[in-house]
C-alpha cells in the first residue's frame, strides 16, 4: 500500500477537490480538437480518481491512467471501467505509443517517487516525446514558486459531508510542504489520517525552455479554456511537430 493518497485522503480528494479536473476538462478537450486529435490513446499521468479519464472516454478517446496511489486507482477503476489504469510512478512506467499525454493538477511537482528530481522530470519529457505520434500533444500544468510567502505557514481547512481536511503549507527554497490531517466519519466515529506531501516548484519559463530543447513546440497558458488556474500555476501545450 503506497503512503500517498491513502484510502481516506483519496476519497476526500475525489469528492471534495474534483473542480480542478472537471473544470479543466472542456478546455483540454478543445485543445485536442484544435490539434486535430479526434481519437486515439490519451495517457493520463497522475490520473487520480479518474475524473479526467471519464471526460476523455465520454469524448471517445481511449485512456490509460497511471497513478502511484492504489486507493486513487481503485476509485478510478470503479468510475471508468472502460479505461485502463495502472498503479505506478509516472516517472518510471513505460509510456506506450499515444496521441496525447496529460497530467492535470500539478502531478509533476510531487516528490512521492523517492528518485524524483529535475533530471527525472526532463527524462520523462524525453520519454513522452518518443511515445507521442507526430503531431501528438502533451498537456500538463505545474505549480510555480510563490504558493506561500517564504517564512510563513498558512493553515486552512476544507470540509464536506462526513469529512474535514486540515492543511498547513510552507514554502522553503522551491519546496512546498503540505502537512495534511484528514478526518473521515466511519460509522459513528471519525478516523484520522496524516500525510505530508512535498512538492518541488518549477518556474514555467525554465520548463518551457527544457521542452523546446527536446523539440516540442510550446505554448504556456494560465488557464485551460475558461478555467483559470490557481495562483502561481502554469499550463503547457507541448506539441511534437508533425
Ligand atoms: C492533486 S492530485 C490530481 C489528480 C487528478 N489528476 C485530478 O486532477 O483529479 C495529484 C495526483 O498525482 C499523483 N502522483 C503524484 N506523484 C506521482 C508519481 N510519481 N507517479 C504517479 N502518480 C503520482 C497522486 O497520487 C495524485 O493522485
Amino acid at each position: 500500500m503506497s503512503e500517498w493518497y491513502k484510502e481516506d485522503l483519496a476519497f476526500i480528494h475525489d469528492v471534495g477537490f474534483s473542480d480542478y479536473a472537471l473544470q479543466s476538462a472542456p478546455g483540454i478537450l478543445a485543445i485536442l480538437e484544435q490539434n486535430k486529435i479526434h481519437k486515439g490513446l490519451v495517457v493520463d499521468l497522475g490520473c487520480g480518481s479518474g475524473l479526467s479519464a471519464q471526460e476523455f472516454i465520454k469524448a471517445d478517446y481511449c485512456v490509460l491512467g497511471i497513478d502511484i496511489s492504489e486507493s486513487m486507482i481503485d476509485i478510478a477503476r470503479t468510475r471508468v471501467p472502460n479505461a485502463n489504469f495502472q498503479v505506478g510512478s509516472l516517472f518510471k512506467v513505460e509510456i506506450p505509443p499515444c496521441h496525447a499525454v496529460t497530467s492535470i493538477g500539478e502531478c509533476l511537482n510531487y516528490l512521492f517517487d523517492p528518485d524524483s528530481d529535475r533530471q527525472l522530470l526532463i527524462q520523462l519529457f524525453h520519454r513522452i516525446y518518443s511515445a507521442l505520434t507526430p503531431g501528438g500533444i502533451f498537456i500538463f500544468d505545474i505549480a510555480e514558486p510563490g504558493q506561500v510567502e517564504q517564512g510563513t505557514k498558512v493553515k486552512g481547512f476544507t470540509e464536506g459531508d462526513g469529512w474535514i481536511v486540515l492543511v498547513e503549507k510552507e514554502e522553503q527554497r522551491e519546496i512546498l510542504t503540505r502537512r495534511i490531517i484528514a478526518f473521515r466519519k466511519v460509522e459513528e466515529h471519525y478516523r484520522r489520517d496524516d500525510e505530508v506531501h512535498y512538492l518541488c516548484l518549477y518556474k514555467a519559463t525554465e520548463i518551457a525552455s527544457e521542452l523546446r530543447q527536446i523539440g516540442f513546440q510550446v505554448q504556456v497558458m494560465r488557464s485551460y479554456g475558461e478555467y483559470n488556474l490557481p495562483k502561481s500555476h502554469a499550463a503547457f501545450v507541448a506539441r511534437k511537430p508533425a
